[in-house]
């Protein structure tokens, strides 16, 4: 090993010595194995090395200790590189574009509401492939603590799971399965905190230095260097960003919960540990890292210690180590923050997929307000992203909704922010008069009045009320609206995610108040269990569960035939009609141009370019000229 750094960037000859020592040092067993392995390692290694050591040294380059750490880090690549079971290998020579493709198309569960166990996913195989889904997000099932973990977000064990859903083993056995039946499984990387049961914690609350310094351990002086600044992220469950440790008296850093704490990605120890936990989790089967509250993961005082440059350069980081050891792997970005930062992490060489949550609350922004012109706005500025990554675009999750459009655009266009976003909690809790939805307020700021929204997507979207008014005219407008939406994230570019349930049109489920582990987070509204009978009523047209799925299934067979609404390029157009949306997918001369109506009024949209169109999803031929849309119509134009 050589002993600087600075050496190894200079001269790349190094850099194949760098790769022999490190094969010599390996031990027999391992040699063994990496023997196949090791000519791609190698070449990976000679190839993405000088970019990790640029990204070390910006984070750690100033520490005595960095070689060592450094020395470490490789070591641990070449043995995960060894181990990977050979499917994974085949998969990493693979190009990785499969998210742009026209049948690409995403579902999110909790493993056991969706299908109980690990074993109870394996017969839900055929209904997921009949939904034509070949991403899967599993939510965490990794060990937890007892009975309130954050929904499995507070790690104990990345390398064991919840004892409810089997062992390591059974998931690392159905995620193989999942692969060669067509499905890319996804798994959180919940790498801003653990919990406070990991063993890392439970060492550092026995006054371990090495592990207190995994995390931040702040006296009430350190503590109110940065405190000030930070925002509140769960203010209903406690204030502040930080718990008392009762043994040793001092501040630990908790942005979430205060079970949740979070890791010191300053110290080069941390980014290793939690390297060797992602390379891990890749071996054991997942396609995709969903990067969980990554925004988080750099702090500096006198900031609000969310999207820092230095939490871009871990990630990048990580994925030049993922590049080196487990190329099949992609990362998708969790940043649920302003449109200008979510843009920032999605890169090639950062997070190849993020979730669109601009797209998402602008959608039902839109909804609530009959209006198109804040999204247009919204979208024109940032929809563009780099050709090689994808949106992932998504309606409802596990999590609540919250309104993180740009101020700056919504004042340009008359629009108060914060009287809106008041405006948007109150029609989506139902309070505002006339609202359809069905929603619960989460995480109200007494001191700011901030707040967010949690429900499932019937109930927002007007079924849950529709059905207890038992009005017949508004039920369809419900409907209406579920495929509006469902429509636009299988059309706008990018990769469509569902959330297991939603599908069904499965409503909210409040009995989470009657939960003491529970009832203070009412995202578990949203959090449905999905049983054999809901999935057989998938079939029946004569069940409002069939008829939302069958609506569903319509336009992913639409889609999957049209290839230009796969990898084809998306321009937001203006329409002078403020309740219509309208944008354009064009690949290699074959355009598609959505029209989306947004109102339950008729509307005017003038004439349109050319006159001889076809509706793809009717296959009714439309006259350009003089062009009306029914109430909430979605057209899919194709020029004849
Ligand atoms: C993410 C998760 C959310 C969790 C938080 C803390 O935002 O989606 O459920 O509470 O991270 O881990
Ligand atoms: C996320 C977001 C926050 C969200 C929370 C949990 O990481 O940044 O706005 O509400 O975690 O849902």
């Amino acid at each position: 090993m050589p002993n600087t750094i600075q050496a190894l960037l200079a001269d790349p000859q190094l850099l194949r010595i760098e790769a022999d020592t490190l094969q010599k040092r390996l031990t027999p067993s391992l040699k063994t194995a990496a023997k196949q392995a090791w000519p791609e390692f190698q070449t990976r290694l000679q190839q993405v090395l000088p970019e990790l050591l640029a990204l070390y040294l910006e984070l750690y380059g100033e520490l005595f200790e960095c070689s060592y750490y450094l020395e470490q880090l490789l070591k641990q690549l070449a043995k995960s590189a060894a181990v990977r079971p050979d499917y994974l290998r085949a998969e990493d020579a693979q190009p990785q574009q499969w998210h742009q493709d026209e049948h690409a198309l995403g579902a999110a569960c909790y493993v056991d509401l969706f299908a109980g166990n690990f074993q109870g996913l394996k017969t839900r195989i055929p209904y997921l492939k009949q939904t034509g889904i070949n991403y899967l997000h599993l939510m965490p099932l990794f060990k937890a603590p007892e009975p309130n973990s954050d929904g499995g977000y507070a790690v104990s064990d990345y390398r064991s799971t919840m004892p409810k859903l089997g062992s390591m083993a059974e998931l690392a056995d159905l995620m193989h399965e999942l692969h060669q039946q067509g499905i890319r499984p996804v798994l959180d990387f919940v790498f801003n905190h653990t919990s406070d049961e990991h063993r890392w914690a439970e060492k550092a609350k026995a006054g371990d230095p090495l592990y207190r310094d995994f995390y931040f351990f702040f006296t009430e002086a350190e503590r109110d260097r940065y405190a000030p600044t930070l925002r509140e992220i769960f203010p209903e469950i406690r204030r502040g960003s930080f718990t008392l440790e009762a043994k040793s008296g001092l501040w630990v850093w908790t942005t979430f919960n205060s079970f949740q704490w979070d890791l010191n990605y300053a110290n080069p120890a941390v980014f290793n540990a939690m390297a060797d936990e992602m390379l891990f989790l890749a071996n054991q089967g997942a396609s995709v890292l969903r990067l969980d509250a990554l925004a988080f993961v750099w702090k500096q005082a006198g900031t609000n210690c969310e999207n820092l440059p230095k939490a871009h350069t871990v990630i990048r980081a990580f994925n030049a180590v993922t590049r080196i050891a487990a190329p099949a792997l992609q990362f998708k970005s969790e940043a649920i923050v302003h449109p200008d930062d979510v843009v920032k992490y999605i890169a090639p060489q950062e997070c190849q997929l993020s979730y669109n949550p601009l797209l998402m609350a602008l959608l039902w922004n839109s909804l609530a307000t009959r209006k198109t012109r804040l999204l247009t706005e919204s979208l024109q500025r940032r929809f563009a992203i780099d050709p090689q990554c994808s949106w992932v675009n998504y309606i409802r999750c596990h999590d609540d909704i919250g309104w993180t459009f740009d101020d700056q655009v919504a004042w340009q266009i008359g629009i108060n922010p914060d009287h809106h976003r008041q405006f948007l909690n109150q029609f989506y809790t139902g309070r505002f008069p006339g609202s359809f939805a069905s929603g619960v307020p989460f995480q109200l700021n007494p001191v700011t009045g901030d707040c967010r929204v949690a429900g499932m997507l019937s109930s927002l979207a007007g079924v849950e009320k529709a059905q207890a008014e038992q009005n017949s005219q508004h039920l369809d407008h419900a409907l209406a609206r579920i495929y509006l939406l469902n429509s636009i994230i299988l059309s706008i570019g990018g990769l469509p995610l569902l959330y297991m349930g939603d599908e069904l049109g499965i409503q909210n489920d409040y009995s989470f108040s009657q939960d003491p582990a529970k009832k203070d987070d009412s995202r578990w509204v949203n959090r449905v269990a999905v049983s054999d009978q809901d999935l057989a009523k998938a079939a029946d047209s004569n069940h409002l569960s069939g008829r939302i799925y069958q609506q569903l299934q319509h336009l992913v067979k639409v889609r999957s035939q049209l290839p230009v609404l796969g990898r084809g390029r998306t321009d937001i157009l203006w329409h002078a009609n403020q309740h219509v949306f309208v944008y354009q997918r064009e690949l290699r001369g074959q355009k598609v141009l959505c029209l989306v109506n947004f109102s339950e009024q008729v509307q005017a949209c003038g004439d349109l370019p050319g006159n001889a169109w076809t509706d793809a999803l009717s296959g009714l031929r439309i006259d350009g000229n003089h062009l009306t849309l029914t109430p909430y119509q979605v057209l899919w134009l194709v020029a004849r």
